[in-house]
């Protein structure tokens, strides 16, 4: 089975064991995760807004075409990375995903991750940062790279703000486009 094959199995899986079933049932569709499973970082957000339920996909809406422009600022395309989101569903109104939520969808991260192999995870947001780093303090801790040790696997992750704070706050679009940069040169230059 290739990766993709992989993924695909994944996400059949989530369906036949119905993970968060209430969230399932209001959401339009999973939104598994985008982009390309050879990838050297995959990004992960919190969970999908209304345009990833429509569509299927990851950070396809507003905070999306921000994370292109972090992608462009480092000579890269969505097919170059891999995303997705901590849980694989749209929370009702955008409400923030439970602690539940995140821990019942948390195994299913840890197998994409160990069927993509990535060089560097980056955590997009601080909901998605903390679960992997607990004493994150993103104002502090972004763009600094933390080998996180979780049971069998080891991880290089880089902590970024969300991109939708760059939607609010002009000032942070600097500070993600830099982050983000650092990020992909020490995929680059990691192992
Ligand atoms: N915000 C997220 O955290 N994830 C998405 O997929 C879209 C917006």
């Amino acid at each position: 089975m290739d990766k993709q094959q992989s993924l695909a199995s994944l996400a059949a899986e989530i369906l036949e064991k119905n993970i968060c079933p209430e969230l399932a049932e209001q959401a339009t569709q999973l939104v598994l995760g985008d982009g390309n499973p050879n990838a050297d970082i995959v990004c992960i957000g919190e969970a999908p807004g209304k345009a990833e339920d429509t569509q299927g996909l990851p950070f396809v809406g507003a905070s999306g075409r921000f994370l292109n422009e972090m992608l462009a600022a480092a000579g890269m395309e969505r097919r170059d990375i891999y995303i997705t989101n901590i849980v694989k569903y749209r929370p009702p109104g955008n409400r923030d995903p439970t602690p539940e939520e995140k821990k019942e969808f948390w195994p299913y991260l840890m197998r994409q991750l160990e069927i993509i192999n990535p060089k560097v995870v980056i955590t997009l947001g601080r909901h998605s940062g903390a679960c992997f780093i607990p004493d994150l303090t993103i104002s502090k801790d972004h763009g600094h790279a933390r080998k996180v040790q979780y049971e069998a696997h080891e991880f290089l992750v880089i902590p970024l703000y969300h991109p939708a704070a760059a939607l609010y706050n002009g000032s942070m679009r600097q500070v993600l486009i830099d982050d983000f940069v650092t990020a992909a040169e020490l995929a680059r230059t990691n192992r």
